[in-house]
């Protein structure tokens, strides 16, 4: 399996969505519960504000044969603000191509390090690549309480 990446473009607000809802739905459900999977995937119910937070990101889409199959988001220069890969291709190393390509992008910004509020889900996927957990949060969607971690990584200068 060969996958490519790409910036994001506009058009792919609707797939990405579907993504973002199927990574959640299918990839998460040891770790959360329904309540809180559904509270996460409202996040991508206003599709156009869902695309106006991708534009305002640094969004790369991993495809493979054209068709969109993951995509990940930096934040200004330090912050992973996104990371969904589609459930039939996880496990095949989009999450690293992706994530790889967001560490060379923000280091060549000057970023020191990278922070991401991770879900528990993909916490050993970035400690796994250096991440190193440095506090237990919450966050509040929809009147559901979701646990995450921050974790952050040196960059190499
Ligand atoms: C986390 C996620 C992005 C990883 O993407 P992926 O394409 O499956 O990851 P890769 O195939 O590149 O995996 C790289 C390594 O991490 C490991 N890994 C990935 N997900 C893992 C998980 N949930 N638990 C344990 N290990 C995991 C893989 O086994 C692989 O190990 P290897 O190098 O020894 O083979 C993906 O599983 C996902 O979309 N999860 C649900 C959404 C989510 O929680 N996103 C993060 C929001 S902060």
């Amino acid at each position: 399996m060969t996958a490519s990446l790409r910036p994001y473009l506009a058009a792919d607000a609707p797939v990405l969505a579907a993504i973002f809802c199927a990574s959640i739905e299918e990839l998460t459900a040891d770790d959360y519960s329904v309540e809180q999977r559904a509270a996460w995937m409202s996040i991508a119910d206003d599709e156009a504000d869902f695309g106006k937070r991708l534009a305002s990101r640094l969004t790369l889409v991993a495809t493979l044969d054209g068709v969109p199959v993951g995509f990940a988001a930096l934040e200004g220069t330090e912050l992973i603000d996104l990371l969904y890969v589609f459930p039939s291709v996880a496990g095949q190393g989009v999450g690293t191509l992706l994530c790889n390509a967001l560490e060379k992008l923000a280091g060549a910004r000057g970023a020191k390090k990278l922070t991401v509020d991770s879900s528990d889900t993909a916490e050993p996927f970035f400690k796994k690549r250096g991440y190193v957990a440095q506090s237990r949060n919450t966050r509040i969607i929809a009147d559901e309480w979701l646990g995450l971690t921050t974790l952050t990584k040196d960059l190499a200068p």
